[in-house]
């Protein structure tokens, strides 16, 4: 099995004559002013949690987008920070981005283009031409960020998901012969007939092509980018080696199921400090002796919020004899607010909640407490531990690491998770309640056979999940791709 120490082994032994540096759009680790004292944030989202263990054995260098309003205060003259605060592993360097650049090419192209584009959610992708520019201007940034930082030595780049796309290319054309560079493509890749919409779909083909390695969730969005790029450029597929030529360049395609830290999770939502914040939450939001369904998202419309919200509503109306008795709790962080569509997301919300409360509530009891704000991975795993029913129901995911997150906390004597057919996790937690978040009847009906579920099938589910995740854990994935990275060789 791989493990923290495992992994911290391969990298010691085989890359120590080497920089290793991992690139990604969100920081791990945001400094925010908070009644003028500087705070420490965990970044949001699945690639920030997740890579950040990795790179506490890795202690490499993280380049990322500058986020936090009090950033700037940390860093020294070259933008660098080491991380994480209670104990520095590895360095942070922030790459700062003017305002015409974030609009252009992260809330633009990257979130409004891209992120449409690969998610199958029935949103509009807006291709803008300025965007686009934007997006090569700060792909640019980047490149020449970890061309600093590298000087003349010789570097692994690990490159993390679609805002990033055109990295490679403009790394390896300025340092061919000192960097073997992987990307990995955090959401899904769907097939030809949607991504050939994309305008400039040749330019960011050729993009990614530029990495040695090229990871995906599952081995279906590998299945997908080939075809796209067979239909799509000039090159030549080696089905043998599953890669692709092109200008006398190999890029290898390979699946990796992302995950977490089971055993760093599993330890730490035990402890009495989470203990101590799991009754903080049941008597803030008034959960004693209620059965609890939680969610815990990006208020994101891939993650099928509002049709979460409907299951909640057509089970109270089914089933009146469950109120009162149970809650359901959602937990939403803010993310992507510039964008009209996340706008409109967050009031739709607020309209479903109030109606269902508006509907069912008794003097004594809410149907649903909807709490929006930032939570810790402590306060997550708290979250965890008190839900009897963790519900992901994405209309699409790549991955989705709340899944596994609440899989690794759970408490031996409770838990059950309901998760959408349409997230890559459910290709690996095949015990848990899946459903069809689009099929109102079926997702609700399926939420309540969760809540009832006879105690020993809910733990034998429970047990065959945690031991899937426990070995498939973050430190086999990030294991698996450095080893294979490992084998490339550098260019004389
Ligand atoms: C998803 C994407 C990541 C992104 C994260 C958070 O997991 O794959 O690349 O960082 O969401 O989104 P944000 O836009 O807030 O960074």
């Amino acid at each position: 099995m791989w493990t923290q120490e495992s992994l911290g082994q391969l990298i010691r032994e085989k890359m120590q004559d080497y920089l290793f540096v991992v690139v990604s759009n969100r920081e791990p680790y945001s400094h925010i002013f908070n009644k003028g004292r500087v705070e420490c944030h965990r970044g949001i989202g699945g690639v920030a949690s997740a890579l950040d263990p990795v790179m506490q054995v890795c202690h490499g260098t993280w380049v990322a987008q500058a986020s936090g309003d009090a950033d700037y205060k940390v860093v020294d003259k070259m933008g660098r920070v080491k991380v994480p605060p209670e104990k520095p592993f590895y360095t942070l360097k922030r790459v700062w981005l003017s305002k015409e650049e974030e609009n252009g090419y992260y809330f633009g192209f990257s979130n409004e283009a891209l992120w449409p584009l690969c998610h199958m959610a029935f949103q509009r992708p807006v291709f803008r031409k300025n965007d686009w520019e934007y997006y090569k201007i700060v792909n640019e940034k980047f490149s020449k960020a970890i061309l600093d930082e590298i000087g003349d030595r010789k570097a692994f780049v690990w490159i993390q998901d679609y805002q990033l796309c055109l990295l490679p290319k403009f790394l390896k054309e300025r340092a061919p012969n000192q960097l073997i560079i992987a990307h990995f493509w955090h959401i899904p890749w769907l097939g030809y007939e949607s991504f050939r919409i994309c305008p400039q779909k040749k330019e960011i083909l050729e993009g990614l092509l530029a990495s040695d390695l090229l990871g995906f969730h599952l081995r279906y969005h590998c299945d997908n980018f080939v075809d796209t790029v067979d239909r799509e450029i000039e090159s030549k597929i080696d089905r043998e080696r599953f890669s692709i030529i092109r200008a006398e360049h190999e890029t290898i395609i390979r699946p990796y199921p992302i995950s977490v830290d089971f055993e760093g999770i599993h330890s730490t939502a035990s402890l009495e400090e989470v203990e101590k914040i799991r009754q903080l939450f049941v008597q803030e939001f008034d959960l004693s002796g209620r059965r609890v369904l939680l969610g815990i998202d990006r208020l994101d419309y891939t993650k099928g919020i509002p049709e979460r919200l409907k299951a909640i509503d057509f089970m109270f109306n089914q089933y009146p004899e469950l109120k009162e008795k149970v809650v359901f709790l959602q937990i939403g962080q803010p993310t992507r607010l510039h964008i009209p569509i996340y706008k409109s997301l967050n009031d739709e919300i607020n309209t479903l909640v109030e109606e269902i409360n508006w509907k069912y509530s008794t003097r004594d009891w809410k149907p649903v407490i909807f709490s929006r704000h930032y939570v810790s991975l402590k306060e997550a795993e708290a979250l965890y531990r008190l839900a009897d029913v963790c519900i992901v129901s994405s209309l699409h995911d790549g991955m989705n690491l709340v899944a596994k997150e609440y899989i690794s906390s759970c408490p031996d004597e409770k838990g059950m998770l309901v998760l959408s057919q349409f997230a890559g996790a459910a290709k690996e937690l095949t015990d848990a309640v899946l459903v069809n978040p689009f099929d109102l009847e079926q997702f609700s009906k399926s939420i309540v056979s969760a809540l009832i579920m006879p105690e020993e099938d809910r733990r034998k589910r429970m047990d065959k999940m945690k031991e899937i995740v426990r070995q498939n854990n973050i430190f086999r994935w990030a294991g698996k791709i450095l080893s294979e990275l490992l084998k490339l060789e550098f260019k004389e």
